[in-house]
């Protein structure tokens, strides 16, 4: 894949500070009118082919003296402004690639969505007005915010989030529960929205706390005009005993409980699941023997954060205490998707419909869970972070990545990566790649020595006179974690070989 689909440190580097004001200052101050901060929001959501095709044909950033794009900058009031004639720069001498006709619709369950972008239950989609701005900036969907007999008192404050290195919200912990509006409330949301958004799907997700409420709030939904009915198995965080995940995490529950959601609806049906359980499958297929139509996966993971050791407080903090609550976001990514895997590489499940989530933020993260087997994707967090515009560049990125790659339909990634995960027992083991070093790019930190010495196999030494790195074959086992861990990407796996 060229560059422009693959990481590219160097102006991520330059883009990784920016802010991503709401009403862009710089974009504001530039006198040739180019959309600056549009294009660096899809560098930084990983869409350089479009971040390119927004560049104007002549760039005057060279000739432009005063630069007060950079002047504007309100990253400056902080520490230094991003430099933003750098990225236009450096990004100009790229191709610019055509976007071929491709088309983002997608059936799920039976229900034709226009793209497969769904905001997820949560508080991003939490009553009309959210909802439907979401609708007119292109989301084609929304798993609206779960909706129970009861209305929870909630805590303040109830989310904290994970940084590292400065970068925030690799993680994010929430203890929040369902919806806070009434029933009658949720219902006339869901009402309006279908009646002015006919053509926007609607997932009406429910938690009922017996069978009868299960039954009685499908029925209620299906006649609110929801297109899907999704059943919350799966908030780890209820104050109430026997809801969100300890249905999830008990196969009898979920198919008891679908069963009663059947009860109440024709519409399709997705059980949302746990990830809080080692086996998936085992809950999945309850579900979908008791009448589900499909599986919505995943919630949020149990967790603990941000414990302060002066007074052993830790977060989000209630008056000195916090409850264990529900882990989302990026770093969450790698766990959804092996979920997602399991189910999908299990004979009685691989073909229920599955709307996948847990970390999606780019049209990438996307594209990984749609290979994976998804036809359907959630998504809370990011926007959360970043707003509902994040769907700009996971429409225009997949719509560019899907036709740089000759695909005319979205649903032709759909299962592609599946063959090519498989058993442990199964991969080759009687070959090696040994690193390649391109000294070129060596710039002679040493950190794939220091790395391969304490955490690998003492297989790399340094030239004293060039720090250049130095391959020990008899002892290297072909690891790659100098490859992972260098810094200026001067390390590649070679070409593999028999051992
Ligand atoms: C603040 C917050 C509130 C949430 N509320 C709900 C909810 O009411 N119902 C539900 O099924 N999932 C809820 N979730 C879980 C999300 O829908 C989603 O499954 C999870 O966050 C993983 O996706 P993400 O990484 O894109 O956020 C909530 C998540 C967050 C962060």
């Amino acid at each position: 894949m060229s560059s422009l689909f693959y990481k590219d440190i160097s102006t991520n580097e330059y883009v990784s500070g920016c802010l991503l004001c709401d009403e862009a200052p710089c974009r504001k101050a530039c006198p040739h009118s180019i959309e600056v901060d549009t294009i660096i929001r899809s560098l930084r959501f990983e869409n350089k082919a479009g971040a390119v095709n927004k560049l104007p044909n002549l760039l005057p950033c060279d000739t432009c003296e005063e630069k007060p794009c950079k002047e504007a900058c309100l990253k400056g009031k902080i520490n230094e402004s991003v430099p933003i004639d750098k990225v236009m720069k450096a990004i100009s001498t790229e191709s610019r690639v055509k976007e071929n006709e491709v088309d983002l619709e997608i059936d799920f369950c039976g229900v034709k969505c226009e793209n497969p972008f769904f905001l997820s239950s949560s508080v991003v989609g939490s009553n009309y007005e959210m909802v439907a701005k979401a609708f007119e900036m292109g989301w084609a969907g929304v798993a609206f915010k779960t909706i129970g007999m009861f209305v929870p008192k909630e805590v303040s404050p109830r989310f904290t989030a994970l940084s590292k290195e400065n970068v925030p919200f690799v993680g994010f912990k929430n203890i929040e529960q369902i919806s806070d509006h009434t029933l009658e409330e949720n219902i006339e949301f869901l009402k309006r929205l279908k009646k002015d958004y006919p053509s926007k799907i609607i997932v009406a997700s429910i938690m009922g706390q017996n069978e009868e409420e299960w039954t009685k709030l499908a029925k209620l939904m299906t006649e609110a005009g929801a297109d899907i009915i999704e059943c919350n198995f799966s908030c780890p965080h209820m104050t109430s005993k026997g809801v969100g995940s300890d249905v999830g995490q008990n196969p009898d529950l979920v198919a008891l409980y679908t069963k009663a959601t059947r009860k109440g609806t024709n519409l399709p049906i997705l059980a949302k699941m746990t990830p809080n359980i080692g086996n998936m499958e085992i809950p999945a297929m309850a579900a979908m023997e008791a009448g589900a139509t499909g599986i919505a996966a995943i919630n949020t993971i149990k967790s603990i954060m941000n414990l302060n050791l002066e007074n052993f407080e830790s977060e989000p903090n209630v008056e000195g205490k916090t409850s264990v609550g529900g882990y989302s976001g990026k770093a969450v990514k790698p766990i959804a998707l092996r979920f997602i895997h399991d189910m999908k590489a299990c004979e009685e499940l691989k073909d229920a419909p599955i709307s996948g989530m847990g970390g999606i933020e780019t049209w990438k993260d996307a594209a990984e869970f749609m290979a994976l087997g998804c036809e359907n994707l959630q998504i809370t967090t990011s926007v959360m972070q970043y707003g509902y515009r994040i769907i700009d560049d996971l429409i225009n990125g997949m719509k560019l990545y899907l036709s740089s790659q000759g695909y005319k339909n979205i649903s032709e990634i759909v299962g592609s990566a599946l063959p090519n995960i498989v058993p442990t027992d199964k991969l080759d083991r009687d070959s090696i790649c040994y690193p390649r070093f391109d000294r070129q790019k060596c710039i002679g930190c040493g950190r794939c020595y220091l790395s391969c010495y304490d955490g690998g196999h003492q297989a790399i030494k340094v030239d004293i006179n060039t720090r250049m790195p130095i391959l020990l074959v008899d002892k290297c086992v072909g690891c790659q974690l100098c490859s992972t861990v260098c810094p200026a990407r001067a390390v590649e796996p070679g070409k593999r070989v028999k051992k």
